[in-house]
């Protein structure tokens, strides 16, 4: 699917309010679905990702319904799962397969899980060695590539597991494994990551032993849960009114989680306009509503290893907002960015070089240099985040922006176009 996307020729104005976070709404899933009793959840993501997690939750037992505008899930209990009749099928999603693995490395059956074809080269060795080490049956493709082989174990062994990776999908999958093993599980991580299954455990009626530590046999209970609006959707809003002349947009009830919201700092440091309205705690995470306003060229800035995992999601469109700043942005440490949905550093660097900005890529980052953004055809590659963030870059381009590889938007942000259409934003399919 392609976008085109074209110089938007008034202000982004208004409000508009991003769909649920994918994160807390995968989590929301899978703890509802291990939990005994129902669970409702108001602004869970409609979309691909949080899809797949939806199936299989219901192929390994759980039942949902709609009911009073939000969704009620009913847990089958931690020992309630059903062996699942086919491969579990995760499409898109690391979360997805990284978080369910976790849960079903410990269970007496087997499963499969499968991925689409960006899903199938990812790296899943950082789940599979330390799953391992706590006595769970797991095969891989060579060099630990999807689809994950899980055989049934009559229990696992609690672990006190150094992370060589900053990763959240690491930390929550060995958290879950560690609900069902022997004593405790703990995770230490290289610098913090995103924090959303230490947060919603306690909800669950789960306390943490330490700051990244639960005890064996820990039961959830069915609770009620709010999801906030994903900060990694409202980025491209925030960007795109940081971009376009006379803009003043506010972006409402987004989920400003400490260890999510690296992008508000780059913001500042830019030299944006954005102030954190209304600033309140929702579901057990904090949220605002974001005002952006215009304020002329912003200037380039430095992002270090330290602040990437807090931006990690951001960074495709905050290397294309670097691309029209005052000045060279450096970005380093973020050599994660190559195993996500696509190797987001080449793919970025690709297109931003069709549209005529100068850059040099590195291992682990990038510099770019800010200047005039011309037109031209770039390939999202089938990653949603690279996709959006020439959507929002071609905002301000010379000339027409095509768009190519843009089918994944769905994984995320299915509204995506209409939200910004309906922002004053310039994009038709
Ligand atoms: C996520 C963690 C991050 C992030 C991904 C969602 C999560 O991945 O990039 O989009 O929900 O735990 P890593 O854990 O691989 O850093």
């Amino acid at each position: 699917m392609k976008l085109l996307a074209q110089r938007c020729s008034a202000p982004l104005r208004g409000e508009m309010t991003p769909p649920g976070d994918k994160s807390i709404s995968h989590r929301s899933l899978i703890f509802g679905c291990l939990a005994s009793g129902e669970t409702r959840v108001e602004g869970l993501l409609e979309s691909e990702d949080v899809g797949a997690t939806a199936a299989a939750c219901r192929q390994l037992g759980m039942g949902m319904r709609e009911e009073d505008g939000g969704l009620v899930l009913t847990g089958v209990g931690e020992k309630g799962l059903s062996a699942p009749r086919s491969a579990l099928d995760m499409g898109n999603s690391g979360t997805a397969m990284r978080l369910l693995a976790g849960v079903l490395a410990a269970q007496p059956f087997d499963t499969t899980l499968v991925g689409d074809e960006s899903l199938s080269q990812r790296p899943m060795n950082r789940i599979v060695k330390p799953l391992r080490l706590m006595g769970a049956d797991i095969t891989t493709e060579e060099g630990g590539k999807p689809p994950l082989r899980i055989g049934g174990v009559a229990g696992l062994n609690g672990i006190d597991y150094d992370s060589p990776v900053a990763s959240a999908q690491v930390k929550s999958c060995l958290l879950l494994a560690g609900l069902y093993a022997s004593g405790r599980t703990r995770v230490r991580e290289p610098l913090k990551s995103r924090d959303h299954t230490e947060k919603m455990l306690p909800a669950f009626g789960v306390p943490l032993v330490g700051e990244c530590e639960v005890a064996g046999g820990s039961r959830l209970v069915g609770t009620r849960l709010r999801v906030p609006a994903d900060i990694s959707s409202a980025a491209f809003f925030l960007v795109a009114a940081a971009l376009v002349p006379g803009s003043d947009l506010l972006v409402r009830n987004v989920g400003i989680n400490e260890t999510r919201d690296g992008i508000v700092h780059v913001l500042h440091d830019m030299g944006a306009d954005l102030v954190l309205e209304n600033p309140r705690e929702s579901g057990g995470e904090k949220v605002a509503d974001l005002r952006i306003r215009y304020a002329g060229r912003l200037r380039a800035t430095e992002i270090d290893e330290q602040r990437v995992p807090s931006l990690i999601d951001e960074l495709p469109v905050i290397l294309a907002l670097a691309a029209t700043c005052e000045g060279t942005t450096r970005l380093r440490g973020a050599a994660e960015l190559r195993v996500k949905e696509s190797d987001r550093l080449a793919v970025m660097a690709r297109g931003l070089q069709t549209l005529g900005v100068e850059l040099e890529e590195y291992d682990d980052g990038m510099d770019v240099t800010g200047g005039a953004i011309a037109g031209g055809t770039v390939d999202g590659a089938g990653d949603h985040r690279c996709a959006m963030s020439f959507c929002v870059l071609g905002q301000v381009a010379s000339g027409p922006v095509l768009v190519d590889g843009c089918h994944n938007i769905n994984t995320s942000y299915p509204s995506f176009v209409k939200d910004l259409k309906q922002a004053g934003g310039n994009i038709q399919t």
